[in-house]
C-alpha cells in the first residue's frame, strides 16, 4: 500500500526539476552567511581534530611498549606551567573566536522589523500546508511562494512574518535562508535576498503530525518584471467562464466552499488553501503531486491517496460530479 503510493507519486512526476536543497550551495543572503559560518566552524573543528588526533596518534606510536622494555612506570611529570597555560589559553581563544562569529552571524540573520523597501509577506503554517498573504497587494496564495530577485545594486529583499494556525512548524528553504520555527500565538521573522532566479524547494522542519513530511514548500525566485506580472495575475479575481457556469454552480453548491476561497465567487472559506488562481501553481497538496487534471480528480475524490491523513475530507461525490468540479477548477488560471 505504502509502496504503491510512493510509485504513484513518482509516476505523478516531479513538476519542475529543482536542485536538491543544500546549505553549502547558497543562492541568497543570508544563506551565504550561514554557509560561510558553517564552513568556518567546520574548518576550525577539523583543524582541532587533526592536531589533537595527530598528537595522540604520534604519542601512541612513538611511546608504545616494545619488546625488551623494563616493567617500570615512566617518569611522571607534574605542574608544567607552559603546558597548562597552552592548553588553557588556546581553547579560550578558539571559543572566544567562535562566540564572536556566532554573534555576528546571528545579528545578520535576526531582524525583528522589515528593512525599508522590502517586500513583506505573512506566511502561516497549517497542518499540512502553507498560506502566503501579500498584504501590500491584497491577495493570498498557498504552498508556492513567489518572490523577486534582489539584485545587490537594486536590492528588494523579502521579509516574512511567520505565524502558525495550529501547532509548531518550521520554515526552511536551505538555499535561501536559515530555518525558523513557526509558533502559534507568536510572530517570528525571516528574510531572504536571493541573487539567482530559480525554484527552490524547502520543507517543514519541525515534526507537526502525520503529514509533516508532506508539508513541502516551493519558492519561485523571479526577475522584477516576471514577479510583477505574477502579482498582477494573482491580484485579479477568479475568471468565470460562461461555458462552465453549471460546473461553477455545482462547485458553489458543495461544502468545499466553506473551507476554500475563490475570490469573486460564493466560495469564501478560510480553512483551506485559496483556490482563486489554483492552476498557477505547479503542485497539489503542498507539493505532494503535480497539479494537473487527472491528479486533481484523484485529489478531490480522495485526498488520502496522495496525502494520507490530510485534513481535507473525501467529499463522497459521484465520479461525474468530481469530473465537473475539476473542469471548473482547471479553469482557475
Ligand atoms: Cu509542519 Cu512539520
Amino acid at each position: 500500500m505504502i509502496l504503491s503510493n510512493v510509485l504513484q507519486r513518482v509516476a505523478a512526476g516531479s513538476p519542475v526539476r529543482v536542485r536538491t536543497p543544500a546549505i553549502f550551495d547558497p543562492a541568497s543572503a543570508p544563506a551565504n552567511e550561514i554557509a560561510s559560518y558553517a564552513l568556518l566552524v567546520i574548518g576550525i573543528c577539523a583543524a582541532l581534530f587533526l592536531v589533537v588526533g595527530g598528537l595522540t596518534f604520534y604519542a601512541l606510536l612513538r611511546f608504545r611498549a616494545r619488546p625488551g622494555d623494563d616493567e617500570r612506570e615512566p617518569p611522571q611529570i607534574y605542574a608544567s606551567s607552559q603546558i597548562e597555560i597552552a592548553w588553557t589559553v588556546v581553547p579560550i581563544v578558539i571559543v572566544f573566536l567562535l562566540a564572536l562569529v556566532t554573534a555576528r552571524t546571528i545579528l545578520v540573520l535576526q531582524k525583528d522589523e522589515a528593512p525599508i523597501g522590502s517586500l513583506e509577506i505573512t506566511a502561516i503554517g497549517h497542518q499540512w500546508w502553507w498560506e502566503f498573504h501579500y498584504p501590500e497587494y491584497g491577495f493570498t496564495t498557498a504552498n508556492e511562494l513567489h518572490i523577486p530577485l534582489s539584485d545587490p545594486s537594486d536590492p528588494w529583499p523579502t521579509f516574512l512574518d511567520l505565524q502558525s494556525q495550529d501547532v509548531i512548524h518550521s520554515f526552511w528553504v536551505p538555499r535561501l535562508s536559515g530555518k525558523t520555527d513557526v509558533v502559534p500565538n507568536r510572530t517570528n521573522h525571516l528574510w531572504m535576498a536571493p541573487t539567482q532566479p530559480g525554484v527552490y524547494v524547502g520543507q517543514c522542519a519541525e515534526y507537526c503530525g502525520t503529514q509533516h513530511a508532506g508539508m513541502l514548500l516551493r519558492v519561485v525566485v523571479e526577475s522584477r518584471a516576471d514577479f510583477e506580472r505574477w502579482v498582477e495575475r494573482q491580484r485579479g479575481p477568479a475568471v468565470s467562464r460562461a461555458s462552465l457556469a453549471s460546473e461553477q454552480a455545482l462547485f458553489e453548491a458543495t461544502a468545499c466552499i466553506s473551507c476554500h476561497r475563490i475570490r469573486g465567487t460564493r466560495a469564501q472559506g478560510r480553512f483551506g488553501p485559496d483556490l482563486t488562481h489554483l492552476m498557477s501553481r505547479e503542485t497539489l497538496g503542498a507539493g505532494v503531486a503535480r497539479n494537473d487534471r487527472s491528479n486533481l480528480i484523484q485529489w478531490v475524490a480522495s485526498p488520502d491517496h496522495f496525502k494520507p491523513g490530510a485534513l481535507m475530507p473525501a467529499m463522497q461525490l459521484p465520479p461525474d460530479q468530481v469530473e465537473r468540479i475539476v473542469d471548473y477548477l482547471v479553469s482557475l488560471e
